[in-house]
């Protein structure tokens, strides 16, 4: 039997272990004939305007000092005439200037430099010792700048950047301001592999054999023509070499080449979710007896395939997508996500079942696909949110988007193209023009472009259905993403009877909403749907059982919602297998579309802002995974409520459910052909639990014990040891509990924290969408029993002593080991 947790709620952190994530952050990793190396420590930054400062002497000698990545919204406070509005979470914006000092060596005088964003927020203008390197307004996109001619070798020299993010609302969610994502500094020899030119495919995979072919481009800055040879070499997931080809040119001064190689790959290791194989492309330049230039660059061996009929087929299997979308913010660390927080979220993930995410609505950071790469989820790649038709009044839309697609696209599409987690690439979502001729035109370009860009993967958009339209996009992609089940009919059935070419899956339904910790009797909606109908759920128990909530926090009975809710859109996905799959809207909790003043988010994730779970996460594990679990809703502390019968939802992927109460069983529920397991129950303190089991054995159970008043604060790491490089973290669940150890369901007292040694507190929260405590604060107050402190090392070896307290209730402190190497276990859930 699995044994019963200690808390409910911090079930799934205990398995989110993930990966390694500093080992590599982008596809390229080099050798010695080229360094390319995190420019993230050390930058100077101020806030507001600051006339000049693009020069190289300028004095930047009162800025503040900070590593990248920065977002400079999230230090900010709330308040609600910041000008992104509900949109923004009332979060401001502004302009900000970075600037970053460093030394160019004699060496590289017949080198080339280039600085490379993975992505600024927004309007960013990039000078390299006062000259003007570029103007990229796009917020998401990665851009690259040769800095070579422009550097003093042999002395100093200043990168400056300016990001404007004044002209607001500009989104229609949380952004963030700043460099929020790193940024890289490559030193090349001037016989060199172009950038973005290594593509590789595999056109033809079986499970006896593979092909796999490369294209790259090199290109001689040297002062003398060149003859090379050009080695691609395969490796296989055990590192060990499987494919060499050869093949040489002759390069005049100044000159480009193409190349083109080919490999058989005999029994290939394929890419797929339960076993992601990674092979390496390692790319080399040999002149003469040297290698004057390498990348590796990780790809996968797999077939991806559309079916109308059958759906997603991967290396030739039917594989149903279990996706969240989700937005790039992480709550409170804001846009400028450490890696370590990436990855525990992507493990929350992954321990729910889930096996596909939609980078929703924009290009996501390099770092979230080399994860996904090698965790084994299935990417929809989305590109923007607004074509020409504004959604926003100073968004990426009209003469914006006119004049930037094409470019932003190709950078897009040249930097993820060989990432094997990538099965869609998506250009749009909900667009306004969707039911005219010009979003038809508009659609039909674009997906030229993919596709001359990235001939080998379908092209897709979230549209929303609608069947009287004269004119609509959809036809135009390869893969049609239905939102919102079709505007609230979810007649799947008929639009695939209609359609029966058409390859669809359901890219955003469904939307529910809940707080976490909230619960309430009667259904709720978020209002009338004008598009369609609302698939209703009956209310559990009517009048309302649970009284007094603030009217910002929705039911966690999945019986809040806009259309749909969680049990009945996945029941459809579920019995359609024409549906490639479903992406609720959404995983976690994001910052913005708050809909309302003093909401600094909404409710839509399963998890909360602080990656702590909701009740929806477990509705999914009990759907998407095989190990057996249970869980039951609500916790049992409901003081004043004895005799009242209380609704009793368990979730499980057993095959039965027993509920007990203090000993006495409440009733046995098959799960066979069942979403969930319901009992109403007259309140009475003590202990309800739930028993599952399959083949008359029980194999799990989870309990909730009335919790007493507060005594004490309880500490759970994630990790117990992290790296000492400065940029590694450890999440620390803070609970409320009584005197017996139960975690106080009710609880809001405030946590003070304190942190000595080599680590330092990045930001805590609790996951409360209307508290507007600073998250950059050194105390939080718990909500519904929780709250989250992140720990970030320092850069030193040693140990980090983390103490927290709360008035009159005992504190707890742990200790968590900073070492210069790390290894973190992965755990794998077995899943559907
Ligand atoms: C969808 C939209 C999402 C989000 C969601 C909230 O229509 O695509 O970005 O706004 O609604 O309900």
């Amino acid at each position: 039997m699995t044994s019963t947790p200690r808390s409910f709620f911090l079930v799934a952190i205990g398995e989110s272990r993930a990966i390694n994530t500093m080992a590599s952050h982008t596809s390229d990793r080099s050798g010695e004939a080229r360094r390319r190396t995190l420019f993230d420590a050390d930058w100077l930054f101020h806030l507001g305007d600051a006339d000049g400062a693009r020069a190289e002497a300028f004095d930047d000698g009162a800025w503040r000092r900070l590593n990248l990545p920065h977002d400079w919204s999230i230090e900010g406070a709330i308040a609600e005439d910041n000008p992104a509005g509900t949109r923004g979470g009332f979060f401001p914006g502004g302009v900000g200037w970075y600037r970053r000092a460093f030394d160019a060596p004699t060496a590289w005088a017949d080198r080339k430099v280039a600085v490379e964003f993975d992505g600024v927020y927004w309007h960013s203008d990039v000078w390299i010792n006062g000259h003007h390197l570029g103007h990229r307004p796009s917020g998401y996109v990665s851009f690259r700048y040769d800095l070579t001619d422009h550097l003093n070798f042999g002395g100093a020299n200043v990168l400056a950047v300016r990001v404007d993010n004044s002209r607001q609302p500009n989104s229609r969610w949380y952004t963030g301001s700043g460099i929020y994502r790193h940024v890289w500094l490559t030193v090349t020899g001037r016989l060199y592999l172009t950038h973005g030119n290594t593509i590789i495919t595999t056109p033809h995979v079986t499970d006896e054999e593979a092909t796999v072919a490369i294209n790259g481009a090199l290109r001689n800055d040297t002062d003398s023509p060149a003859r090379v040879a050009l080695r691609s070499t395969i490796l296989d997931p055990g590192g060990h070499v499987t494919a060499r080809m050869d093949t040489t040119a002759d390069l005049p001064i100044g000159a480009e080449h193409a190349f083109a190689h080919s490999a058989k790959i005999d029994a290939p290791d394929l890419w797929r979710p339960d076993e992601p194989h990674l092979y390496t492309l390692r790319n080399e330049v040999l002149h003469g007896d040297d290698a004057v230039d390498r990348v590796e660059t990780p790809f996968g061996i797999r077939r991806i395939e559309f079916d109308a009929d059958l759906g997603l087929l991967l290396n030739g299997r039917p594989v149903k997508m279990r996706g969240v979308c989700d937005h790039h913010d992480a709550g409170c660390v804001g846009a400028a996500v450490p890696d370590a927080v990436l990855a525990r979220r992507l493990g929350l993930l992954e321990a729910m079942g889930c096996n596909a995410i939609r980078t929703a609505h924009n290009p996501p950071s390099p770092t979230l696909l080399a994860m996904c790469d090698r965790m084994g989820f299935l990417v929809v790649d989305e590109g923007f949110d607004e074509w020409v038709t504004p959604k926003t009044p100073h968004g990426y839309n009209g003469a914006l988007f006119e004049r930037w697609w094409r470019r932003d696209l190709a950078d897009w599409i040249a930097r993820d193209r060989n990432h094997p987690c990538v099965v869609l690439w998506s250009v749009g979502n909900e667009v306004r023009e969707q039911f005219s001729d010009a979003g038809v035109n508009t659609a039909r370009q674009l997906v030229d472009a993919v596709h001359r860009l990235d001939p080998t993967r379908p092209v897709t958009c979230g549209c929303n259905w609608r069947d009287d339209a004269e004119v609509w996009i959809a036809s135009q992609f390869d893969v049609i993403g239905i939102n919102g089940g079709g505007g609230g009919c979810f007649e799947y059935a008929n639009y695939h009877r209609d359609n029966p070419r058409w390859r669809l899956y359901a890219s955003e339904v469904p939307h529910t909403l809940q707080t976490r910790g909230v619960y309430r009797s009667v259904s709720h909606y978020r209002g009338e749907n004008p598009a369609g109908g609302i698939r209703k759920t009956p209310d559990l128990a009517a009048p309302e059982v649970f009284g007094g909530i603030d009217p910002n926090y929705r039911s966690s009975y999945d019986n809040a919602y806009v259309r749909i809710n969680c049990r009945d859109s996945w029941a459809a996905t579920r019995a359609s297998d024409y549906l490639a799959g479903e992406f609720r809207w959404s995983g976690f909790d994001y910052l913005g579309e708050s809909t309302r003043w003093p909401c600094r988010c909404w409710n839509f994730g399963i998890l909360d802002l602080c990656g702590f779970p909701k009740d929806a996460y477990y509705f999914y594990q009990s759907q998407w995974t095989d190990e057996p679990m249970v869980h039951v809703l609500p916790h049992w502390t409901w003081p004043g409520k004895e005799g009242v019968e209380i609704p009793v939802v368990a979730y499980s992927n057993c095959e039965q459910v027993e509920l007990l109460l203090n000993g006495r069983s409440l009733g046995t529920r098959s799960m066979a052909g069942a979403m969930d397991a319901t009992w109403l129950v007259p309140y009475q303190a003590g202990t309800l639990k739930a028993v599952a089991r399959s083949a008359g054995r029980p194999v799990a159970e989870k309990q909730w014990t009335t919790a007493g008043p507060p005594a004490a604060v309880r500490l759970t790491p994630d990790r117990k040891a992290i790296a000492a490089d400065g940029r590694d973290v450890v999440h620390i669940a803070t609970e409320i509990i009584d005197a017996a150890g139960n975690m106080v369901p009710h609880a809001a007292n405030r946590v003070d924290f304190s942190v000595s040694g080599p680590g330092r507190l990045v930001a805590v929260d609790n996951g409360d969408p209307i508290d507007h405590g600073s998250v950059q604060a050194h105390s939080r107050k718990a909500f519904f029993g929780l709250c989250l402190a992140i720990i970030q090392s320092t850069g030193q070896a040693g140990a980090i002593h983390i103490a927290a307290g709360s008035d009159a209730l005992r504190a707890d402190e742990l200790t968590i080991g900073v070492a210069d190497h790390v290894c973190r276990a992965r755990v794998r859930r077995s899943s559907r």
